[in-house]
């Protein structure tokens, strides 16, 4: 299998219409990547890590390191998915300039095949200076949870109608600007179709539509391991439940003296 490229992801879409919806899920480890590879077209590297692997209360803190060791271990991790990285929040807002020097270290040190980052208008010089320059850009809007401090919570977005209008005005001047993909977050489903219908580029959905041209979801949240997770989540496995009962039934086994058994102990050669 050849790795698939971000202009093949881009071409899914054609003239409004997109016939093969494009699956994207999130990656933080080589093993996970190693798992999701072949089944998914894109491999996010999101700066949900900050919370899902490290803890965090929000993506707020995530740093540029984070995210070029995670994006390394996910590259070598993946052969077939095309991998995007995260742009952590602070690394790219203040500057076309900044954003470019940022994105440039995610792609040579990770060896990824394009960034994103959040925000729309504001963020259109930024998306069109990185793309001209070879860096593919994926957008961002609606629900954008580096925002936090500015949005006050992460509840869905576009129920004024300004709120939905800003949301599709954010996606079109994003596609205009020429993002390759646009994932749009925790917005009323009208606005999600609306947005999609609204620009060229393919738009990825997570808590939007399935008419969005594709989907993506945290991968934690979808195999029930992560606790707190939003309306719309659907749980396709619950590995909470399977790791602690395995850690259950280990914990017993050392107690009891009955693990290791025969199996798992080296015996010196008989001569
Ligand atoms: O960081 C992340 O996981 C994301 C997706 C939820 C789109 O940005
Ligand atoms: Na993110």
């Amino acid at each position: 299998m050849k790795r698939l490229t971000i202009p093949a992801i881009r071409a899914r879409k054609d003239d409004g219409v997109t016939t093969e919806p494009i699956v994207m899920l999130t990656a933080y480890t080589a093993r996970q990547a190693q798992l999701l590879d072949a089944h998914c077209d894109l491999l996010l590297v999101g700066d949900s890590l900050g919370q899902v692997i490290y803890g965090l209360s929000s993506s707020v803190p995530v740093t540029l390191e984070m995210m070029i060791n995670h994006g390394a271990a996910v590259v070598r991790g993946s052969y077939h998915a095309a991998v995007v990285v995260d742009m952590p929040f602070g690394t790219y807002e203040q500057s076309p300039e900044q954003a470019f020097a940022n994105a440039a270290r995610l792609l040579k040190e990770t060896g990824c095949a394009a960034i994103k980052l959040e925000g729309g208008e504001a963020m259109a010089e930024t998306v069109a200076f990185l793309t001209q320059r070879g860096i593919p850009v994926m957008g961002h809007v609606g629900l954008t949870p580096q925002a936090v401090n500015v949005l006050g919570g992460y509840k869905a977005r576009g129920r004024s109608e300004a709120e939905a209008q800003k949301i599709v005005d954010d996606a079109r001047a994003l596609d205009a600007a020429g993002a390759f993909a646009v994932v749009i977050e925790g917005v009323v489903e009208p606005i999600a179709i609306a947005a999609t219908k609204a620009i060229a580029c393919p738009t990825i959905g997570i808590g939007g539509s399935a008419q969005c041209d594709g989907q993506v979801l945290v991968t934690e949240d979808m195999c029930g391991l992560f606790e707190r997770v939003p309306r719309f989540v659907k749980r396709y496995a619950n590995l909470a439940e399977e790791i602690e009962t395995a850690a259950a039934t280990y914990a017993s086994e050392v107690r009891a003296r009955s693990f290791p058994g025969p199996e798992q102990t080296y015996q010196p050669r008989k001569s």
